[in-house]
C-alpha cells in the first residue's frame, strides 16, 4: 500500500461575496454532486482554520471536533481516490482502516463556512495520505462532493466557481486587495437550524423568487469580476450587499419559509447601515446562519471593532485577511 503513515492538512473557509445558492441537479454513480446554479465569487479567509489529520488505525473512525461521526462520507471519498489512483498508476490502491481527526478553530456548522474549509482539508489530506498528488482543479472538483463551497477553499485569495462548472478557480488580483479585511461577528453559537443543502432544494422548489435570484445573480457576478479588476471596493461592497439580500429574500419566500436572520443579526445590520452613513467603508454579508460578516479595509478595522465592542459587548469576533489555499502541514 502506498500510504503515508500520518498526514495533516489545513484549509481556510471560503466566504462568498457573490453567493452560490441553488443546484443544477446531476446524478453520477449514485452520488449527488453539487453543481451550482449561480456563479459564486469568494475570498478565502486567513485566521480561521480547519485541520484534518489522517493516520493508520486498527479500525475506521472519523472524529469532528472530538465527536465520533458516521464514516460513510470518508468511505465515499476513499472509493473515488481508489478510482483515481488506478487511473493514474495502473494498479490498485488497497484501503486499510484509518482514523480521521477533523478540527475547526472556530464554531462548526453555525454559518461560518466550516464545511468549505473542512472538506477542502479532508480531500487534501486524503490525497497526500494515498499519494495520488492530484492537481488543484481535481481537488476542487472532489471537495465539491462534500460541500459546494469547499471547491473554492482549495485555493487562496479571490476565487470563482462558475455556474454549471465542476470545479472552482483562482481569480488573479492586484495587490490593492491586500488591504481587504473581513470581520466575522457571531452573535449566536449554536448549530444552524437549516442545512444549506436542504434549504437550497426547498428554495428552488417552492420560492416564487428563485428564478429571479438565479438571473439576478448572473449580473452581479459579472459586475463583481469587473469591480475586482477595476480595484473598486465601493462597487464590490454594493454588489456584496445585493447578493446576500437577494439570496436570503429568495429563501424567506420559500414555503415553509427559511429564515436564517435572527434578532441580533438584524440589530447588527441596522448598526452597519449607521456606520456606513457616518462614512465608514463597511459592507456586510450573511450566509446560511445568523452570523454577520463585515467587509472593509485594514484602515477601518480598529474603528469598527471599537464601535462593535461598545454596541455589542462580548460578541464572538474574528478579524481575517485573505488566506491561502489548502496545504499539507
Ligand atoms: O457549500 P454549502 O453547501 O455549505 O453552501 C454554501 C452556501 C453559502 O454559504 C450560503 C453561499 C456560498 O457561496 O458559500
Amino acid at each position: 500500500m502506498e500510504t503515508n503513515n500520518t498526514v495533516c492538512a489545513v484549509a481556510h473557509p471560503s466566504l462568498a461575496l457573490i453567493k452560490y445558492w441553488g443546484k443544477i441537479n446531476t446524478l453520477l454513480s449514485n452520488v449527488s454532486y453539487n453543481i451550482s446554479a449561480t456563479t459564486s465569487i469568494a475570498v478565502t479567509l486567513d485566521n480561521l482554520s480547519s485541520r484534518v489529520r489522517i493516520a493508520e488505525a486498527p479500525e475506521n473512525q472519523f472524529y469532528l471536533d472530538g465527536e465520533l461521526q458516521n464514516f460513510n462520507i470518508i468511505q465515499l471519498f476513499q472509493h473515488v481516490f481508489q478510482k483515481l489512483y488506478k487511473r493514474k498508476f495502473k494498479r490498485d490502491l488497497s484501503i486499510q482502516p484509518i482514523i480521521v481527526d477533523a478540527k475547526n478553530d472556530f464554531p462548526t456548522a453555525s454559518g461560518l463556512a466550516s464545511s468549505s474549509s473542512g472538506y477542502a482539508a479532508l480531500v487534501k489530506a486524503l490525497d497526500a495520505f494515498y499519494g495520488v498528488h492530484l492537481r488543484d482543479k481535481e481537488l476542487s472538483s472532489l471537495a465539491r462532493i462534500g460541500s459546494g463551497s469547499a471547491s473554492r477553499s482549495i485555493y487562496g485569495g479571490f476565487t470563482i466557481w462558475e455556474r454549471g462548472k465542476g470545479y472552482a478557480k483562482e481569480i488573479p488580483y492586484d495587490t490593492y486587495w491586500d488591504q481587504l479585511s473581513v470581520i466575522i461577528l457571531a452573535p449566536y453559537m449554536e448549530k444552524k437550524s437549516f442545512p444549506s443543502r436542504d434549504a437550497m432544494i426547498q428554495t428552488a422548489h417552492t420560492s416564487p423568487y428563485y428564478i429571479s435570484w438565479v438571473q439576478y445573480s448572473k449580473k452581479l457576478s459579472r459586475s463583481a469580476l469587473r469591480a475586482i479588476e477595476n480595484k473598486d471596493i465601493e462597487e464590490l461592497g454594493i454588489l456584496i450587499r445585493k447578493s446576500y439580500t437577494a439570496m436570503h429574500a429568495s429563501s424567506i419566500a420559500a414555503y415553509p419559509s427559511i429564515r436564517y436572520w435572527k434578532p441580533k443579526s438584524i440589530e447588527i445590520l441596522d448598526y452597519i447601515d449607521e456606520m456606513r452613513m457616518q462614512g465608514i467603508a463597511v459592507w456586510e454579508t450573511m450566509d446560511a446562519g445568523p452570523q454577520v460578516k463585515l467587509i472593509t479595509t485594514e484602515a477601518y478595522v480598529d474603528k469598527i471593532l471599537h464601535c462593535i465592542g461598545a454596541r455589542f459587548p462580548n460578541m464572538w469576533t474574528r478579524v481575517c485577511g485573505l488566506g491561502q489555499g489548502a496545504k499539507i502541514e
